[in-house]
């Protein structure tokens, strides 16, 4: 099976609430544990930087998103989880994209465009108070996506257009230099609630009407008594329908229990009822992760060592990432390069070789060891599937490349790859072949 990488960005500004849980946090937790899945979720805290300016407050709120994020479950042995600036391949990499990207697409901004839109309304001149910082993000966020060669991109509608700017990037760069990125996609889930907030509208720190993830029962119980309802008195029967505390319960109930209090609902539950429902079922979800969020926090280098080795996993793949994207665009070292590797420089330079398939061995998240073979184009080929121990993966890579008809043979451990058919597969297996007795 083919893996999908996930990847995605999570802000470090303020502390998150239900809406925050329930639109990203937990169905992201989730995704993280389905088969074929691979995910990188990182702390974005250069684009922090952007809207916040008071380091304190930067380095509390990638504490407490860090913790909230492990409190509700993450698992950073399965997700390769860290902070955006552990990594200094990412500025890095905004720097060569800068230089492919057009000032135009930048231009097109929705939220530059919106500032700009706000200054002219205000009598302002349209950059006024706007940082470079505002006007670059997506030169960033595209760097965060395209370093890690992410498929799919989980955010929310008012993303996509980053997404967009991003493929557009890659696709310039990969014109450019040739083919290095991937081309990422949006990923935005139709099926993932939006959550009222106290006053009915999207719970949302803009308005002001949010309930604090981690809040004790106490604090829990004091905004639940404040979310908005009807005049309805006791025994008159209410509307589900509009109704935030019902919107609220169904997030976090099973469809039973949302049953059960959509019935008493039109059997004319007193509103100070319905709020004891909704207190009692919120917390008991809450309640361990609530546990958890505190001993995490609590323990602030337990979350420094996790998202650092997460840093170190990230890198991996980043840095000699990095490094053949320096070499594309022409940052390369000036040094002649030593004995062997000077004859091998001209030999090659006499007589140019054709660009070769190639064989990939690689181990997936599910702990099995695989192989696919990639044309010169970086096409897939033969995408093979698990096996226990690398020697396997091994052997059955040097047996196709004594003898293509071990293509025959290893059939159960190929898994067919789109418009790719045998003879194709052949005819790179022969390339190779050749190409290893011409050495
Ligand atoms: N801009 C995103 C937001 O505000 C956060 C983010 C930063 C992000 N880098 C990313 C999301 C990369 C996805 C991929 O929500």
């Amino acid at each position: 099976m083919s893996t999908t990488r996930f990847l995605t960005g999570i802000t470090t500004t303020g502390v998150p609430h239900l809406g925050n849980f329930v639109g990203s946090i937990r169905p992201s937790v989730a995704a993280s544990l389905r088969p074929g899945v691979q995910s990188f979720y990182f702390l974005a805290d250069y684009h922090a930087l952007i809207k916040c300016e008071d380091p304190a407050r930067i380095q509390r709120s990638t504490l407490e998103i860090a913790a909230s994020w492990l409190a509700a479950g993450l698992d950073p042995e399965r997700v390769t989880f860290y902070r955006q600036s552990d990594i200094p391949e990412i500025p890095e990499l905004t720097w060569l994209l800068t230089c492919v990207t057009g000032k135009g697409l930048l231009n097109r901004a929705h939220a530059y465009k919106a500032a700009g839109d706000r200054n002219t309304a205000a009598g302002r001149e349209a950059d006024d108070g706007v940082t470079a910082g505002l006007f670059m993000y997506p030169l960033l966020m595209g760097a965060d996506i395209l370093l890690f060669k992410a498929h799919q991109v989980p955010v929310g509608r008012d993303q996509v257009q980053h997404i967009e700017m991003a493929r557009a990037m890659a696709t310039s760069f990969n014109h450019l230099y040739g083919a290095h990125f991937v081309l990422p996609e949006a990923a935005v889930d139709a099926h993932v609630a939006t959550l009222p907030g106290l006053d009915g509208r999207k719970m949302s720190k803009s308005y002001d009407n949010t309930i604090p993830l981690f809040s004790s029962r106490a604090q829990l119980q004091k905004l639940i008594a404040a979310i908005r309802t009807d005049s309805r008195t006791p025994g008159e029967p209410k509307d589900t329908e509009g109704s935030a505390l019902f919107e609220i319960y169904r997030a976090f109930a099973g469809p039973e229990e949302t049953g059960a209090l959509r019935r008493q609902y039109a059997e004319g539950i007193a509103w100070g009822d319905a709020k004891q429902q909704l207190l009692d079922r919120v917390d008991q979800a809450i309640a361990p992760m609530r546990a958890q969020y505190q001993a995490l926090i609590d323990r602030p280098e337990r979350i420094e060592q996790t998202l650092l080795a997460g840093a170190e996993r990230a890198r991996a793949l980043a840095t000699p990432f990095l490094r053949e994207l320096r070499r594309s665009v022409g940052l390369r070292s000036l040094a002649p390069s030593t004995g062997a590797s000077v004859a091998k420089a001209e030999k090659a330079q006499k007589a140019p070789k054709a660009a070769l398939p190639a064989f990939k061995q690689y181990r997936e998240a599910d702990g099995r060891f695989y192989f696919k073979l990639v044309a010169a184009d970086g096409r897939l080929l033969l995408q093979s599937t698990g096996f226990d121990a690398p020697r396997e993966a091994g052997q059955a890579i040097r047996q196709l490349q004594q003898d293509a008809a071990a293509l025959q043979a290893l059939a159960p451990r190929l898994v067919p790859v789109d418009g790719v058919d045998r003879a194709e597969v052949a005819a790179a297996l022969q390339d190779l072949a050749d190409a290893a007795m011409a050495e």
